[in-house]
Order: structure tokens, then C-alpha cells, then sequence
């Protein structure tokens, strides 16, 4: 039994970059009338500079330590989307220990897409920014699927649309 049936406060759209969760996590937001909280937005409002941007200049560690105090401030809020970076779920006590009230969703999706779709974004990953990127999102996808996996209900995202996938949310938050 899910003893959060009645009183989802904030859902949490975890998975690997390109997996939609920014324009899946819009649409829920708008349908549910809540508010939508996309981590790597708010990392270059306080920061000031583009991930990309960021990554370079500071390295990866500096943009992990900002975006573990944005996730910490964001799990806080009520009637939110969150929508963190593929790369924020891998940490240890992420997923395990997410306030109550919050229904975590995996949105899946195959190192093939994944290329496919952040090949069309104008956003840069640096993580893809490599000659093959292919094998890096099969290496890191890999690395992270048994921490997406912790996420309570998961929706595959190659074959739906991103308005299929939000009415599978939906769906799952009126269960
Ligand atoms: C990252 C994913 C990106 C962004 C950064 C690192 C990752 O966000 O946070 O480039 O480690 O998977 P999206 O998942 O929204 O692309």
C-alpha cells in the first residue's frame, strides 16, 4: 500500500538527460496548476553563468555542490514539479531519503534517444560533449540506472510523447 496515495505534495522527475524531463515536467506543472522547478535553471540564475558555462570554469565538483543545494531547497517546496539534472539522482541518500509527500518518477529512455534528442536541444551537455557520445550515455546510463530505479513509478518515454507521459504521472498521482 502507498501510504502516500492521498497527498502527493511535490512530484520529482528523475532520468538521464533527454529523457523529457523539462518538458514533461512543464506540462504537469501547468496541469496540475503547480509550480515547476527546473534545477538547472535555477543553478545559472544563482550562479549566473550557463551549466555549460559553469562546467567549464569551475569543473564538475563546483557544479555538483550547487545543484546538491539547489535539490535540498527545491524537495522543500509544496505544489512543485522538480525537474533536477540526469546527473542528480547518483548520489548516495538522493533517492532514499526524499521527504514525504514526494512521488519520484523515472522517465526512461535509451542511450540511442537520449543522443538523438540532446542532439536536436541547442542546450550543450558537457557530459555528451565528446567525440563518441554514444558510448558515454551507454557508460554513464549504465552507471546510473540502479539509481533511478529507486524512484517509485516509472514511465518509458521512447514511444509516448511528452504529454502521454505527464497523463501517466497523472494518472499514478490519482490512483
Ligand atoms: C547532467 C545533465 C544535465 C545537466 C548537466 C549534467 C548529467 O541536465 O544538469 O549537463 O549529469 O546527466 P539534463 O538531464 O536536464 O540534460
Amino acid at each position: 500500500m502507498d501510504e502516500d496515495r492521498d497527498e502527493f505534495r511535490r512530484v520529482l522527475l528523475v532520468g538521464f538527460m533527454g529523457s523529457g524531463k523539462t518538458t514533461v515536467g512543464r506540462i504537469l506543472a501547468d496541469r496540475l496548476g503547480w509550480e515547476f522547478l527546473d534545477f538547472d535553471r535555477l543553478i545559472a540564475g544563482r550562479t549566473g553563468m550557463s551549466v555549460e558555462a559553469l562546467f567549464e570554469a569551475e569543473g564538475e565538483d563546483a557544479f555538483r555542490e550547487v545543484e546538491g543545494r539547489i535539490g535540498e531547497e527545491c524537495l522543500e517546496r509544496d505544489q512543485a514539479v522538480l525537474a533536477p539534472g540526469g546527473g542528480w539522482a547518483a548520489r548516495h541518500g538522493r533517492m532514499e531519503e526524499l521527504p514525504a509527500g514526494t512521488l519520484s518518477v523515472w522517465l526512461d529512455v535509451t542511450p540511442e534517444e537520449a543522443v538523438r534528442r540532446a542532439g536536436r536541444d541547442r542546450e550543450i551537455r558537457p557530459l555528451l560533449a565528446v567525440p563518441d557520445p554514444l558510448i558515454r550515455a551507454r557508460d554513464l546510463l549504465a552507471q546510473r540506472r540502479e539509481w533511478y530505479r529507486k524512484a517509485r513509478f516509472a514511465v518509458d518515454t521512447v514511444e509516448r510523447t511528452p504529454d502521454e507521459v505527464a497523463d501517466a504521472v497523472l494518472r499514478r498521482m490519482s490512483r
